[in-house]
């Protein structure tokens, strides 16, 4: 079978690595466009749901054409088999529209919608209901310039970056997806220690903390799209095989925050996630680090737009880059605030060994991989 996964574009790479490590066969990579394209079976797609902790959303993939006119989509579409729905289910077109186009993403979902309508009507005579709100079936339909990209969407409207273990709100959280992607850039291993000194509510300690008990981000999920379609069995077969997994093993995860009730509420989210015995917090200050060692600091500073001023921004980026060089033997930090970052990194003379750009909700951020 051929799927995509769609992912914060500019982390394809690593999703892609995960994706292998899981068991699926990449066949494409888009750069940029957050999309990964890969081959497997059904087992691999409810895994994949289920297990990875870099994707946002799994789709089996049913065409990707190139069209010129809104009517072409309509003609991709109805030529596609929906045979597979049953007659009693609803069905809902979930648009995106990415580029210059002469028409919404409103057409796209009307038109879209009528072609599996009347392909459903030609093949089983029945015409299938549409539900907006609470479909049994979601189809994506995705107008990426020239190409539409026609997937069954497995995971559903509620996207993988939320793993349920979130009992404390940050006013700036990260996104685990984007977390969990930086961590594996920072090459970091249970046996490494991992250091987060601006930590909020915990997000990067939470997912290594996941990542190395072999806790499936999705522990807490009880449904996938998949299971309308599929059935329940096939969730329950990896859930049972990802629980033996697991393990109690001891890490050395520690987070430092400014602020006390952060730390409170990522104390309440680490034991939500199964992790509050392995992720340390202290209260503390990221440009005066209170500990001699970390093997690597994976971090998310503010980035002035939500948080703090502008000019408090760069003093904390410099303060933090100097007092990290003596402790850390990697660095990885995501920021917006790209200017603010590289003056810091170069003048504490820091090796930029990698710098990437990932969209970040509608924001361009970087992130960068930095050798004291
Ligand atoms: C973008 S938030 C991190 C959010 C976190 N990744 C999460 O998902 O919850 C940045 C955090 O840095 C903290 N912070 C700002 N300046 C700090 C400093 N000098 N020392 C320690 N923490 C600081 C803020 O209080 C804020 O909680």
């Amino acid at each position: 079978m051929r799927f995509y996964a769609t992912l914060p574009p500019g982390l394809e790479d690593v999703a892609a690595e995960e994706i292998e490590d899981l068991g699926g066969r990449i066949t494409e990579v888009r750069k940029g466009r957050g999309r990964v394209f890969f081959e497997g079976d059904l087992k691999l797609m409810a895994k994949l749901n289920y297990m990875a902790r870099t994707l946002e959303r799994i789709m089996i993939l049913l065409a990707v054409e190139k069209f010129e006119i809104l009517e072409d989509i309509y003609g991709i579409v109805k030529r596609l088999d929906f045979g597979w729905i049953k007659p009693n289910q609803s069905f809902a077109i979930r648009p995106l529209r990415v580029g210059e186009h002469d028409f919404t993403s409103l057409d796209v979902g009307r038109v879209a919608g009528q072609a599996v309508i009347d392909s459903y009507m030609e093949s089983k005579g029945v015409r299938l209901k549409v539900n907006l709100d609470e479909p049994d079936v979601i189809i994506r339909v995705d107008v990426i310039f020239d190409e539409v990209y026609v997937g069954i969407d497995t995971t559903g409207d509620e996207s993988l970056h939320r793993r349920g273990y979130r009992v404390y709100d940050h006013p700036a959280p990260l996104n685990p997806t984007i977390a969990s992607a930086m961590i594996r850039l920072s090459g970091w291993d249970p046996k490494k220690s991992l250091l987060d000194p601006m930590c909020g509510s915990g997000t990067i300690l939470i997912e290594a903390g996941m990542m190395g008990r072999n806790i499936a981000p999705q522990k807490l999920r009880d449904f996938f799209q998949f299971v309308n379609i599929y059935g329940r069995d096939l969730l329950e077969e990896v859930r049972e095989e990802a629980s033996k997994l697991e393990n109690e093993d001891e890490m050395m995860l520690l987070g430092i925050e400014r602020f006390r009730k952060h730390i409170l509420g990522g104390i309440r989210n680490a034991e939500r996630a199964g992790v509050g015995d392995t992720v340390h917090f202290i209260q503390g200050d990221a440009t005066k680090l209170c500990v001699r060692s970390a093997d690597v600091i994976v971090t998310n500073p503010p980035y002035g737009l939500r948080i703090a001023k502008k000019g408090v921004i760069e003093e904390l980026y410099y303060g933090f880059l100097k007092s990290a060089k003596d402790v850390a033997e990697k660095v990885v930090v995501i920021t917006a605030e790209i200017e603010f970052m590289k003056n810091s990194i170069s003048k504490n003379d820091y090796e930029v060994l990698e710098e990437r750009w990932v969209k970040y909700g509608g924001l361009d951020t970087k992130v960068f991989v930095l050798k004291p």
